[in-house]
């Protein structure tokens, strides 16, 4: 099957987040069981080709229809580990993708709708036509949207839309409709002023099978305030609407082989992580003579993410003797302040650091140092970084919400067998019930320590692969192909 994945993510060139991870790690799954695979990105300038050559072959040439003028655009070709990928470069016009970043700016709903717009014009040629589209979030929302407006519906390509994160929903200005060549009525519009649409409700009523990244956030969004907004939307489209739950790219992520930690290990060689966590140390200038865990964060700072119980769990972290690593970064300036004021205020701490930015190497040596990792997310559609984090013997601390409750099993108060017991749940998002959690952990690490680490084994020994979700993907492209009157062919 061919198959065409529109993101605004793919790492390892093109990450912010977990998004980055899901398109990489599904798209080298896929490829691996023999499927043709396209990834199509827009052209950002800030690619990280690393070592890679530069995209220097030219697929082909499109003109984009876009706000009553025809831009031209170049779509570029990259391989990368096993597929392939396009990049969509409109030549020099609005500067839309160079930006230095691939998010947080002004006109980001303009550059997706002119991306969506973009990628319809390439998938409609003949030669390029896929066999399905699977679309990402709601910056792809607008594809299914374009592609039932302008194709007639036998000829129509097959559409999967894939909910990341229903806290972007993508809420813009009515007359962007137009200016991608829609009518303005064609998705129902908020009345205000001035009227606006949702993109990815766009997205969900448009495409032919909708899903989201676990079986409980699916679960939420239709049935709890996480749905934000969108619950009846999505409860109107159940029959095409379920939850997949993510895998992890267990190559980028094997702590066996990972060449970003100065000491390899698996669950035969746990000790060996020791060397990691004095490495860690070391690095972010921790005090290193000394008995006490260390907690981390890997995360976008992002109200999503629980900021103000990440800023209590790193001071009840620090009160109760563990030592504290951070990584973060933060698109909201209000935040990205919270979180440098308290960096200031623990600067001379020696047991706690904070690293405000984005950083690729740490954050395997973080995975690979750390005792625990905290993620007291409000809500978290799957969560990777507890997957991540588990592959590398590091306990989750976790709120009990989204794809954290489907895949971590509290070592206290879990029905599961104590094999499968990886980590410790929380429910209400106080600092009370935080605090409970991370008590129970360090009480666990400093009183019994082999039952702590048969918690790191039991969560390195779990299967966060992308087999059995990418052959669910394979199923759910059948039936987006069936509801397009493709069956059996
Ligand atoms: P989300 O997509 O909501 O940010 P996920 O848990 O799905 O959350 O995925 C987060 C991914 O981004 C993980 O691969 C994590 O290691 C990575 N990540 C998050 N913040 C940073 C950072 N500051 N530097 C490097 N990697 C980061
Ligand atoms: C989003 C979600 C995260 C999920 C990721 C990949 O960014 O916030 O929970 O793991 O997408 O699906």
């Amino acid at each position: 099957m061919h198959i065409a994945m529109v993101s605004a993510e793919c790492a390892p060139i093109a990450k912010a987040g977990g998004l980055g991870d899901f398109v990489q790690g599904l798209a080298r799954e896929l490829a691996q069981v023999g499927e043709r695979v396209e990834v199509i990105l827009p052209a950002y300038d800030s690619l990280r080709l690393d070592a890679r050559a530069p995209p220097s072959v030219i697929e082909c040439t499109l003109q984009v229809p876009f706000a009553g003028e025809s831009i031209a655009c170049q779509v570029l070709a990259l391989s990368l580990d096993g597929y392939e990928c396009r990049l969509i470069a409109p030549r020099s016009v609005h500067g839309f993708f160079e930006r230095g970043r691939l998010y947080g700016e002004p006109d980001d709903a303009e550059r997706f709708a002119f991306f969506s717009r973009a990628v319809v014009e390439y998938v409609s040629r003949p030669e390029a036509r896929p066999d399905v589209l699977h679309c990402n979030d709601w910056q792809t929302g607008l594809v299914p949207v374009l592609l039932a407006a302008c194709a007639t519906a036998p000829t129509r390509i097959p559409v999967c839309y894939t909910l990341h994160n229903v806290g972007y929903q993508g809420w813009v200005e009515a007359d962007l409709l137009t200016r991608v060549g829609l009518d303005a009525a064609c998705l129902p519009a908020d009345p205000g002023d001035p009227p606006r649409v949702n993109l990815m409700q766009g997205g969900i009523v448009a495409a032919d099978v909708v899903n989201t990244v676990s079986p409980r956030y699916a679960w939420e969004i239709q049935n709890t305030e996480q749905g934000q907004g969108l619950q009846a939307c999505v409860q109107r489209y159940r029959d095409k609407f379920g939850g997949i739950l993510n895998g992890i790219d267990e190559t980028v992520w094997d702590p066996r082989t990972d060449p970003l930690i100065p000491a390899n290990f698996g669950p035969e060689t746990l000790p060996r992580k020791a060397l990691n966590r004095q490495a860690l140390r070391a690095r972010l200038g921790l005090e290193t003579a000394v008995e006490r865990p260390i907690m981390a964060v890997v995360s976008r700072l992002d109200r999503q993410k629980g900021v103000e119980l990440i800023a209590h769990g790193i001071q009840h972290g620090l009160e109760s003797g563990a030592q504290i690593a951070l990584l973060g970064t933060a698109l909201e300036p209000a935040i990205a302040e919270r979180f440098a004021h308290l960096k200031s205020t623990l600067g001379a701490s020696p047991h706690a650091h904070l690293e405000l930015g984005y950083d690729e190497s740490l954050a395997h040596l973080l995975y690979a140092g750390a005792d625990m990792i905290l993620i007291p997310s409000f809500y978290e559609p799957c969560g990777l970084t507890q997957l991540i984090a588990m592959r590398y013997g590091t306990v989750p601390i976790a709120r009990r919400v989204g794809g954290l409750a489907d895949t971590i099993q509290d070592a206290n108060y879990s029905t599961a067998p104590f094999e499968s017991r990886n980590g410790y749940l929380f429910d209400e998002p106080t600092a009370e019930a935080l605090e409970g959690a991370m008590n129970r952990a360090l009480e666990l690490w400093r009183t019994f320590p082999s039952y702590f680490s048969q918690l790191r084994l039991n969560g390195m020994r779990g299967d966060y692969s992308w087999h059995q979700p990418a052959r669910d993907y394979l199923g759910l492209y059948a039936y987006a192909r069936q509801a397009q009157g493709f069956a059996g062919s």
